[in-house]
């Protein structure tokens, strides 16, 4: 939610912003602004993409080797200019990008209009910065105390980057709920809530942790305190991304590229991790949690959106290969409706970016109450890889279309290396079958490479079914999930409404929908329950419907059934999903490409969630 970019040092600080905000607009992309301060403070500001704000800026002055600039996705109030980031103090002589939601913004702005300051905006960002300039006038103190006192006056969450008129060698930066990365240049720093806009010019940072305020000045060291002014060391860490994982590489979209890239994500996941050889799975980064584990009551899987999805494939791998009991939750729903946990109860909590709220705030619930925590995230460093216990990172690599792809396929790695880990160590499986299982696991990125040759099937279908106005995705089984992801995927960038269920569960309701116009797509692998899903298909065939299957290569009773068939190299059935995910994305890419939408920043979506 948000992008934030900020720069002070010895460069022109306008290409750095402009660039950074292009590499951040996938985290929000309605409205966009900069401010730069040369001889004076200048704030600019344009609804809509990063582009309008560039085309804007091209009658004004750019010069300045200070500035911060913003990215928006709207919380409070519409997607206007007036609403854009940055925003000015009433004396317009500080100006604020904030990335977060302040919940008592209005009863501190109730009292601010009652000693005379006047807002431009609907924003709670704009209460925060006339907060800060009334304390500094009030108290008498100094910005960066005026900030400290400030903060802690606010409820809620906050990444905010500070420019003052009066301090045209300093930027003030802080943190609280929402990330926020510092670059630690030659004789320069670099702001920004991820790494990406970073990377080209530095790979040493330092993330800021929660309340805590830095501060940039030109030619010196960096300095942190908390809000509380207690002094911190900065610890400075090395990047492992690197700048060709953040282009497109040659792909029309990050989607398309990102889909190309899932068998050397898939490699990257289970590398060092996976030794058919040595009949083995070793995960370092949980190595010590182990025992906790296998004595652990259940596990509890918390996750938001895909990475919910990749839960669910969770589920039936743990439960089914490792024979440990999983429930999985929806975070958001999960942290409200007082659950009963305890410390028996392993939590492993799901997330891309490790940065979603509602994640966050289930994982701060499981910890409360002694759960032991456990991540699977993408983004190293992150607030939630940061707040478990321990975790495993999936090595997906920087994920940049908002519809999540690689990341999903990952993360069902990682769940499956650890369902083989704890049926290793519980011994659930006969040797000679789990070493056939650990040798078919490294085959998979060359079969997901020969689902991906599709011959421009994948685009023919697409074309015949861009105008459908629903789609129903069916699966059993493990490819439950592979239906409500692939069925997500496709709302997500083309906007066509469309559902994911239980293939069997269909004749409880959705079987009304079918007709002559509706598509249902089929995961039917012939293994586990094929026989009953092919009778599903029958009765989808029955009423007219129009079926696509995702069927196994040399299937013969689906294909004289289904209208269109798309095939999947053989597999095990545990492993299907990291197949049949695959022309579902493709799928939904090509539809939406073709209905002229945007494929890498859909409307009204984010790529991470960090308000609740
Ligand atoms: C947003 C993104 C989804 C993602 C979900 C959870 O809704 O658009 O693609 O699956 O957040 O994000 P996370 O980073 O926690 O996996």
């Amino acid at each position: 939610m948000c992008g934030i970019v900020a720069y002070i040092g010895n460069k022109e600080a306008y290409p750095i912003l402009i660039k950074g905000l292009h590499r951040l607009e996938y985290r929000g992309y309605d409205s966009a602004g900069i401010a730069l301060l040369n001889g004076g403070l200048s704030v600019h500001k344009t609804k809509g993409k990063v582009s309008v704000l560039e085309e804007h800026m091209k009658d004004f002055d750019k010069s300045g080797t200070i500035g911060i600039a913003h990215t928006r996705w709207a919380t409070h109030g519409e997607p206007n200019t007036q609403n854009a980031h940055p925003h000015y103090s009433f004396s317009r002589k500080i100006a604020i990008i904030h990335n977060g939601i302040i919940e008592n913004y209005s009863t501190l702005k109730k009292e601010l209009i009652n000693r005379g300051y006047e807002f431009h905006s609907d924003t709670d960002t704009e209460v925060l910065v006339n907060l800060i300039e009334d304390i500094q006038t009030k108290e008498e103190v100094n910005l960066e105390e005026a900030v400290r006192i400030a903060l802690n006056q606010v409820i809620g969450a906050y990444a905010i980057v500070i420019l003052s008129q009066e301090h045209p060698d300093m930027l003030i930066a802080a943190r609280k709920g929402s990330p926020l990365v510092i670059g630690i240049g030659e004789n320069d720093f670099y702001l920004a809530s991820d790494a990406t806009p970073i990377i080209e010019y530095t790979k040493n940072v330092v993330y800021l942790d929660d309340e805590e305020v830095a501060i940039l000045k030109r030619g010196s060291e960096l300095k942190i305190k908390t809000i509380k002014n207690e002094e911190k060391t900065p610890y400075i860490q090395e990047l492992e991304w690197n700048l060709n994982e953040l282009e497109k590489g040659g792909f029309d979209h990050f989607m398309l590229k990102e889909i190309y890239e899932q068998p050397t994500s898939i490699r990257d996941s289970f590398r060092g991790r996976l030794h058919p050889d040595k009949g083995t799975v070793s995960l370092g980064g949980i190595i010590d949690y182990e025992q906790k584990i296998l004595n652990a009551d259940r596990i509890i899987i918390a996750a938001c959106g895909t990475s919910w999805h990749a839960g669910l494939v969770g589920e039936y791998l743990l439960e089914e290969i490792a024979r440990i009991p999983v429930e999985v939750e929806y975070a958001s729903e999960f942290r409200y409706r007082n659950p009963i946990i305890t410390e028996n109860d392993v939590m492993i909590a799901i997330s891309q970016s490790g940065e979603t709220a509602d994640t966050l705030a289930a994982i701060e619930l499981a910890k409360e109450k002694g759960a032991t925590v456990l991540g699977i995230c993408n983004v190293v460093g992150s607030s939630i890889a940061r707040a478990t216990d321990a975790g495993v990172y999936t090595h997906a690599g920087p994920e940049i279309g908002v519809a999540s792809t690689k990341a999903f396929t990952a993360q069902v790695t990682v769940l499956t290396l650890m369902a083989l880990r704890f049926a290793q160590l519980k011994g659930t499986l006969p040797k000679s079958e789990y070493v056939r299982l650990l040798h078919e696991m490294e085959l998979i990125p060359e079969k997901v490479k020969k689902v991906l040759d599709d011959n421009g099937l994948i685009e023919e279908i697409a074309g015949k079914f861009k105008d459908s106005r629903n789609f129903l995705y069916l699966g059993r089984g493990y490819n439950f999930p592979v239906a409500l992801e692939g069925a997500l995927k496709l709302k997500e960038i083309s906007y066509i409404h469309a559902e994911g269920y239980p293939a069997a569960e269909m004749k409880h309701g959705p079987i009304a929908l079918i007709d002559k116009d509706m598509p249902v797509v089929f995961i039917a692998p012939n293994i586990g329950i094929y026989e009953k899903v092919v009778s599903n298909i029958q009765e989808v065939k029955a009423r007219n419907g129009v079926v696509i299957a995702i069927v196994t290569e040399g299937d013969t009773t689906v294909k004289n059934m289904a209208d269109y068939t798309i095939e999947i190299p053989e597999t095990e059935e545990m492993f299907v999903p990291l197949l049949a995910t695959i022309p579902l994305q493709k799928l939904s890419y090509h539809i939406a490409v073709m209905r002229g939408c945007n494929v890498d920043q859909p409307r009204n979506l984010a790529k991470s969630v960090t308000v609740e």
